[in-house]
């Protein structure tokens, strides 16, 4: 049997553990979300997100343990998210792997939530092979990355304001849509014409690799203001699909221009909105087009879950070994940062 590794993830609003068995083979995943208890706010309530977490973390685990067949004494070694995220949800995690570590006396690893998303690409398949350019697209975060090589990682452009998914979350709200507003502005664009409303795309300076939401989103926003006074009835669909293809046309576009500009000859997809549809149907598309390999993971395995931390943390502890006992939570914990 290869190594096993407890991945576990309390970020934000999921609450997860999972084995995964030499660092690519899922043995079993759990992930319990919370959203139920967050859509009324319309968001993440962070101290409800904690409670909620410390309630689940133990049983959660089990379950993972249980479901890969294995017990306790099996386990290698505890990977566990220690940044970026909200820090009481985080701080959930992070003591009880340091308690497990401790208790089983195994190695504990801290892991990076965004290095945790891209590794979900090598939970399914082939694993990719480096060097690759990855864009990161979730809730909090869009980073264009060239990655050379496990750990050497590059940042070619991020967003300035709004990350991607945060853009999808509120335009879904202002479209009376629920929370989280990705899935859902997915669901109703495909019923609508992406070509219906030209909505502005951000491309910033010249060369630029940054990206740029809130222009978009308050143009979304504008429109429907003025529909609305106009007493003009609005095709919800239409906005859904025009808005997703501006975005997902941003994207694509400087995706495959960093690649180019790299010379990279495979690209992956990270994150929560790499579940998208357009997104991943898009990009496929047009790098086919150019000759490049593109992979994305399971949509599953694109939203939070904690197979992916175990999968980083397993890299991650082959190139730099155990993290110390001590470890924190790190809410803003940046890419390659290696916090204690
Ligand atoms: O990676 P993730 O699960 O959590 C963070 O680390 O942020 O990403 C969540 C984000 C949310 O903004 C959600 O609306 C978005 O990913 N999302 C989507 C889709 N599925 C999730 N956005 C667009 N299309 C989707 N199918
Ligand atoms: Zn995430």
């Amino acid at each position: 049997m290869g190594t096993l590794i407890l991945g576990i993830e309390t970020s934000c609003d999921e609450t997860a553990a999972a084995v995964v068995e030499g660092g690519t083979r899922v043995r079993s995943n759990v992930v319990s979300s919370q959203v139920d208890l967050h859509a009324k706010y319309g968001g993440v309530v962070p101290e409800i997100a904690s409670r909620r977490h410390l309630e689940l973390i133990l049983p959660i685990i089990k379950e993972a343990i249980d479901g890969a067949g294995i017990g306790l004494d099996d386990l290698d070694a505890v990977a566990v998210t220690q940044g970026p995220g909200l820090v009481g949800a985080l701080l959930v995690g992070v003591a009880t792997g340091k308690a497990l570590a401790y208790a089983r006396g195994i190695p504990l690893i801290g892991v990076n939530h965004l290095e945790g998303h891209i590794y979900a690409n090598f939970l399914s398949g082939e694993p990719p092979e480096f060097p690759l350019v990855c864009l990161v697209v979730s809730g909090g975060h869009t980073d264009l990355l060239y990655i050379e090589d496990h750990g050497r990682v590059e940042v070619l452009g991020r967003t300035r304001d709004d990350a991607a998914g945060e853009a999808f979350d509120k335009v879904a709200r202002t479209l009376g849509l629920g929370y989280p507003g990705g899935p859902q502005v997915d669901a109703l664009a495909q019923k609508g014409d992406p070509a219906a409303l030209a909505f502005p795309r951000a491309y910033l300076e010249e060369g630029s690799l940054d990206f740029s939401f809130s222009g978009l989103k308050t143009a979304v926003l504008v429109y429907l203001e003025k529909e609305k006074e106009a007493d003009h009835p609005v095709n919800r669909a239409d906005v859904a699909a025009s808005f997703q293809n501006a975005v997902v046309d941003v994207l694509v576009d400087k995706t495959l221009a960093a690649a180019q500009r790299k010379a990279a000859k495979r690209i992956i997809l990270a994150g929560g909105v790499a579940a998208n549809t357009r997104l991943r149907s898009e990009l496929a598309l047009r790098a086919r087009n150019l000759g490049l390999q593109v992979s994305f993971p399971p949509p599953a395995l694109c939203t939070d879950n904690a197979a992916m931390i175990a999968s980083a943390g397993y890299f991650t502890w082959l190139r730099r070994g155990a993290s110390p006992l001590n470890l924190n939570a790190v809410p803003n914990l940046e890419l390659g940062g290696e916090g204690n």
